[in-house]
């Protein structure tokens, strides 16, 4: 039997009027990748930034291993650097260079003894191709590419138990997007747990267990990478990919 990490249950956030989720339950499972596509503005991000509680839910309930985190007295700095999350825009310390960007959470949040946190810093970028020749470099000095490995190499070097992708590619230029998706594929094919917001649908074919489509802050329907790009059930589904695929 599959073992839940994660299991949303009614989730729903509202910012003031609005309601942007309206009722998401969604159970991830361990080694599980899950890939989330949909329109801009059904929530996508909201729904990540939720689940690591950048966002606070309105309503809804989220257990991790069987813990709902949202109950008072759960310890919430322990469950947010259970998960490691990816942005857009990189959000890398500009003023540290690469290897001491993925050493700096190891030392302060987990207090790793300096050499150990060195260690795993730099097989992590090693793991994301920045090898040592990069790790004196600062943000400023690498490409788009280049930054969102090391941001990816830093995320995983607070070993989390999943992680979460906000567009990881779509600030990037063209020909940068293939080093990091491939990055993606391969942690993907090491058993980690995956949470990945991609407007990328041929990745997403590739490399998810599980693809959700999300519409107006409802999940309009999920099934495997099959079921939803050749045989998708809902004309939202099919709408949104025919303008995606064409
Ligand atoms: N901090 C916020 N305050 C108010 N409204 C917000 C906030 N964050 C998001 N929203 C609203 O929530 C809705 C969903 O936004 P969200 O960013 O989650 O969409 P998305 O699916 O990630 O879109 P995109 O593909 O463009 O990134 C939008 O209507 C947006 O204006
Ligand atoms: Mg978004």
């Amino acid at each position: 039997m599959s073992q839940a990490i994660l299991e949303i249950k009614h989730l729903k956030k509202s910012f003031g009027q609005n309601e942007v989720l309206k009722d998401i339950s969604l159970s991830v499972n361990k080694g599980e990748v899950i890939s989330i596509i949909g329109s801009s503005g059904s929530g996508k991000s909201t729904f990540l930034r939720s689940i690591n509680l950048l966002e606070e839910p309105t309503a809804g309930e989220i257990l991790f291993h069987g813990e709902n985190v949202l109950d008072k007295g759960y310890d919430l700095n322990n469950y947010r650097e259970k998960l490691g999350m990816v942005f857009q825009s990189f959000n890398l310390f500009d003023n540290l260079n690469v290897l001491e960007n993925a050493i700096v959470a190891q030392t302060t949040v987990l207090k790793r003894p300096r050499s150990e946190a060195e260690a795993i810093a730099k097989e992590n970028l090693n793991k994301v191709g920045m090898t040592e020749q990069y790790w004196k470099a600062k943000p400023k000095q690498l490409s788009g590419g280049q930054k969102q490995r090391v941001a990816i190499a830093r995320a995983l070097s607070v070993n989390p138990e999943a992680m979460l992708f906000d567009e990881p590619t779509s600030a990037l230029d063209p020909e940068m997007v293939g080093e990091v998706l491939k990055t993606m594929q391969d942690l993907a094919k090491s058993g980690l747990t995956m949470i990945i917001v991609t407007h990328e649908m041929e990745f997403a074919k590739d490399v998810s267990d599980r693809v959700i489509f999300m519409d107006q802050g409802l999940i309009a329907e999920e099934g495997t990478p099959e079921q939803i790009f050749e045989n998708p059930k809902e004309e939202r589904t099919k709408e949104f990919l025919k303008r995606f695929l064409k």
